[in-house]
């Protein structure tokens, strides 16, 4: 089973604050989907709380030591539990969806890297140990533009995506 990680972050690896995203990106939030439909999706407790809920089409699987429980979500405290309940499931590309604490911690078993470089500096509380990109490949890359509303200020800032497999 592949297990690839996925992630958007600012300029000063940024990537979010009292549990919220720090931007919002439309287009962002359909790849995010499109990528990880049909798969099953990692997360920390905390970044399940801050979506709130399962989302469809995929197998949420949450992380807590203190124990958590959900309908529609599978939880576990170990992470070996929780890869093995997706290899289990017959799953190829598991998803690591965040937070930063869970960035970090599973950062080692990562072989693939969806990442979403955002033109956002700004306050933040959670951000991204800074990734030494000398161990990767880069694989694809799309850039795009920012887009503002009608009274000219910054409805989404610009961003590019990056695809990363780990060198072998
Ligand atoms: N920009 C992005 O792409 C993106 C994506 C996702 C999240 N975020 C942001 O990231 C922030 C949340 O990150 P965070 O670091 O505060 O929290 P988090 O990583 O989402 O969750 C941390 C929690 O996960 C559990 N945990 C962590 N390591 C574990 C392990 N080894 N085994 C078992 N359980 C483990 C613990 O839960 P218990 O306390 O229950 O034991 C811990 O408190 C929010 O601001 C969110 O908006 C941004």
């Amino acid at each position: 089973m592949k297990i690839s990680m996925i992630v958007a972050y600012g300029k000063n690896w940024e990537i979010g604050l009292n549990n919220q995203m720090l931007w919002h990106i439309s287009e962002d939030f359909k790849n995010f989907k499109t990528i990880t439909s049909g798969h099953h999706i990692l997360m920390g407790r905390k970044t399940f709380e801050s979506i709130g809920k399962p989302l469809p089409n995929r197998t949420s699987i949450v992380l807590s030591k203190k124990g958590f429980s959900q309908d529609g979500v599978h939880s576990f405290s170990d992470v070996q539990d929780a890869f093995n309940f997706a290899r289990k499931n017959a799953e190829e590309e598991l998803f690591i969806i965040g937070g930063a604490n869970i960035y970090e911690t599973l950062f080692p078993y990562v072989d693939k890297m969806y990442l979403s470089e955002v033109d956002f500096k700004g306050k933040a509380d959670a951000f991204l140990k800074p990734i030494d990109f000398s161990t990767w490949d880069l694989c694809e890359q799309k850039d795009y533009e920012e887009i503002l509303s009608e009274d000219g200020k910054v409805k989404s800032p610009a961003w590019k995506f990056k695809v990363w497999t780990k060198k072998d």
